[in-house]
């Protein structure tokens, strides 16, 4: 009997035998990320469905020296949320409870369970809006958002997730509880544990419930695709939109590559007759129509090649696509490695011209796709044709970002996939405080141990 075998009375105790998964084609699901790339196992899921069941399932692995992975709605793209070496799974899919919309703090407290796409729609019945949005909305949850501190479509004007975060409640690896729900946006009074739990990968404590701001709900709305005929057009457009259209929620970048992808998996119609190099979609959204000011400040945008606009909803859908439906047509030509990198923007016209090269130089059968959002300078390297545990790539490229002044993680997070690179853009002593964090508050090493920071030499 191994030591989780042993576990499996305690765990049926704690949140009930029907939600302590055993059986191997069902867990095998937990164990492999949304990419494929990242497989591991496991041989128990745990499905607690409340925080004071978080706390008792914390308490007994951590006792008994077991590591849990915490895992939202598993759309990861970096490894972080699969357990690699066999840890018990630790779902907060159940923890799906939404609280009522504050309308005077224009702020809603949600469970971690909760989808993305769930909260978007109650914010969007009262009126307002979660400033947080991805293509995987139906899927990625309050709690994995939190845990990755993902940024998606609108950070441009909204920031990332921790920007949203006005205070969790989270349960230590010891089982302890931290609550802090009051919703006070002004609130001075020390380390701001939200913060520090945003973007920490499930390693440091796991976050049960959330706090998050409300942001105004534009009604009205319009979506430009416009083509270039070089890259480097194309980010003088993003920075331009950043710079002078205040109402901007989003500024994209694609390449004809990926579009062509795009449509050859969906069966999207091509946009324009003609091919171009590059594409952005912006997207401005305000109380009265944006359309003017986009034009405005579209009109001292020179080198536009073709543009389509759209305001009704389908038709802005209908645009999206092509940016949106980017990640599910590279996963279905191979799995992906996914290299999520952030440069400063007088370097990104110059990295989107070298890293295809680098790339080919090391593994001539692979392929790369490159697009992302652009006015931030997050730029998303997708490689395929590589086997999943081909690092060299990946190497190659986080190295070119960092010696850019970029960052290897834009908004996906470490996870597995980039731990043995951290130190390319932080300094030994800003890990050594990193660790003598962890040790702090997991000194046991229970939460999702093989994420984040790097192995020790
Ligand atoms: C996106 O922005 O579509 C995802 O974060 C990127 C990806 O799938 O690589
Ligand atoms: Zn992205």
């Amino acid at each position: 009997m191994t030591v989780v075998d042993g576990l499996l009375g305690p765990l049926a105790s704690a949140v009930g035998a029907a939600h302590v998964l055993t059986d191997a084609d069902v867990v095998a699901g937990y164990a492999v990320d949304w990419t494929g790339r990242f497989r591991g196992s496991t041989s128990v899921v745990v499905r607690p469905g409340s925080t004071a069941e978080v706390a008792a399932v914390l308490r007994i692995c951590d006792d008994a020296g077991v590591a849990v992975v915490p895992q939202g709605g598993n759309t990861g793209l970096v490894g972080g949320s699969v357990p690699l070496a066999g840890e018990v799974v630790l779902s907060l899919a159940r923890l799906a409870d939404l609280e009522d919309v504050d309308p005077a703090a224009a702020q809603v407290t949600a469970g971690a369970g909760v989808s993305i796409g769930r909260l978007q729609a109650a914010a969007t019945e009262a009126g307002l809006a979660y400033g947080v949005d991805l293509a995987s909305r139906d899927t990625a949850t309050v709690g994995g958002t939190i845990a990755t501190n993902a940024a998606g479509l609108r950070a441009l004007r909204y920031g990332d997730t921790r920007s949203q975060l006005v205070g969790v409640e989270a349960v230590l690896a010891d089982g302890r509880v931290v609550t802090h729900l009051g919703g006070l946006v002004r609130d001075n009074t020390g380390y701001h544990l939200p913060s520090l739990l945003c973007g920490s990968e499930g390693t440091l404590a796991v976050v049960t419930k959330a706090r998050l701001r409300l942001v105004p709900r534009y009604s009205e709305r319009v979506v430009a695709l416009l083509a270039f005929d070089s890259v480097d057009a194309a980010l003088v457009a993003a920075g331009s939109m950043r710079s002078r259209l205040s109402s901007v929620d989003a500024a994209e970048l694609f390449l004809q590559t990926g579009l062509d992808l795009v449509a050859e998996v969906t069966g999207l119609p091509a946009p324009f007759p003609a091919r171009h190099v590059a594409y952005l979609l912006v997207e401005a959204a305000d109380r009265l129509d944006p359309t003017d000011a986009l034009a405005e400040a579209l009109a001292d945008v020179g080198a536009v090649a073709d543009v389509a606009v759209a305001s009704a909803a389908s038709a802005r859908q209908r645009l999206w696509a092509y940016r949106e439906r980017h990640t599910e047509a590279i996963n279905a030509i191979g799995t992906p490695h996914k290299l999520d990198v952030a440069l400063p923007a007088s370097a990104i016209a110059a990295f989107v011209a070298e890293a295809p090269h680098r790339i080919a130089a090391l593994a001539p059968q692979a392929r790369t796709w490159i697009f992302g959002h652009a006015a931030d300078g997050n730029l998303h390297v997708n490689v395929t044709g590589l086997a999943p545990d081909d690092d060299q790539v990946d190497e190659t490229v986080l190295r070119l970002a960092a010696s850019y002044g970029g960052s290897i993680s834009a908004e996906h997070g470490i996870g597995t996939a980039k731990r043995a690179w951290l130190g390319l853009n932080r300094s030994d002593t800003e890990i050594a405080a990193f660790r003598a964090i962890k040790a702090a508050l997991d000194p046991r090493g229970t939460l999702n141990p093989n994420v984040l920071l790097p192995p020790p030499a």
